[in-house]
C-alpha cells in the first residue's frame, strides 16, 4: 500500500469513529427500528380491525418480535382494557407480528408491570425529548401513543420528521 493510499485509509477510519461516537448515544438509549413500514402490505384484515379498533393498528416494525409476543400474552389485561380475540383471528395477528415485527431488536420495556409500550423505547423518549409534556396533553394530541395526531402517515409507517405536524 503506498503512503497516500494508507493515509486515505486511516482518514476514512477516523471519520468511522467519529460518526459512531456522535451515534453513541443511540447504542445506548436503542437504535431506532429499521423499516418502520416493513410488511405492512401484507397484514391481515382482521390486524386491521381489530387492532385499529381503539387506536391506530401500530405498524409491527416499531417493536421486536419478543415485545409482540408478549403484547399477545396479554391481551385480557391490554393497558387497563380487555383486547381478547377469539382463538382464530389471535392466530393469524399472532403469525403476522412475530414475521413483520422489527428486525434489529429495537429496546422496549414494560417497567411499569404493562406490556411493552412503543412511547417507552429509548428511541422513542430520545426522538421525543422536545415535547413537553403539555404537549403530549393537548386535546387534539392526548397520548404519546395517538401517533397519527402529529405523523399524518402514521398508519403507514411513514415517521419522516419533515412531515410532523404538532397540532395546536
Ligand atoms: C378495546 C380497545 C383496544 C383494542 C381492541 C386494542 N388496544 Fe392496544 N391499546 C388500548 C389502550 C387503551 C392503550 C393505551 C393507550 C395510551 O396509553 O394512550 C393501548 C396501547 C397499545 C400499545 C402501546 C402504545 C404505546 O404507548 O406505545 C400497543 C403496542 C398496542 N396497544 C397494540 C395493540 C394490538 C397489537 C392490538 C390487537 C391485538 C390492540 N392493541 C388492540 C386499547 C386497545
Ligand atoms: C405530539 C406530536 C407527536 C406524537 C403524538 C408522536 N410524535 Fe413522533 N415525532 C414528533 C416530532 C416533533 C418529531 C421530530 C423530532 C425531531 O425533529 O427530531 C418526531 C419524530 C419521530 C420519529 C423519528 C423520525 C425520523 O425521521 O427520524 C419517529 C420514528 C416517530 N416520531 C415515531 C412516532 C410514533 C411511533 C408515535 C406514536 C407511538 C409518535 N411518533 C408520536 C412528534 C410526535
Amino acid at each position: 500500500m503506498n503512503k497516500l493510499l494508507l493515509a486515505a485509509v486511516v482518514a476514512c477510519i477516523a471519520l468511522g469513529a467519529g460518526l459512531s461516537m456522535a451515534d453513541g448515544g443511540e447504542h445506548h438509549e436503542g437504535k431506532r427500528p429499521k423499516q418502520l413500514g416493513r410488511n405492512l402490505a401484507q397484514a391481515p384484515a382482521v390486524w386491521k380491525t381489530e387492532c385499529g379498533s381503539c387506536h391506530m393498528a401500530y405498524p409491527p416494525g416499531l417493536l421486536p418480535a419478543s415485545a409482540w409476543k408478549k403484547q399477545m400474552d396479554n391481551l385480557q389485561n391490554h393497558y387497563g382494557v380487555n383486547a381478547t380475540l377469539t382463538a382464530e383471528d389471535e392466530k393469524i395477528i399472532r403469525s403476522y407480528l412475530s414475521t413483520a415485527a422489527a428486525s434489529n431488536g429495537p429496546d422496549y420495556s414494560n417497567s411499569k408491570g404493562e406490556p411493552p409500550r412503543i412511547t417507552s423505547t429509548g428511541w422513542f423518549v430520545r426522538k421525543h425529548d422536545e415535547i413537553s409534556p403539555a404537549i403530549w396533553k393537548r386535546k387534539a394530541v392526548g397520548s404519546a401513543a395517538n401517533c397519527q395526531a402529529c405523523h399524518s402517515g402514521a398508519a403507514n409507517g411513514d415517521f419522516n420528521e419533515d412531515a410532523v405536524r404538532i397540532p395546536r
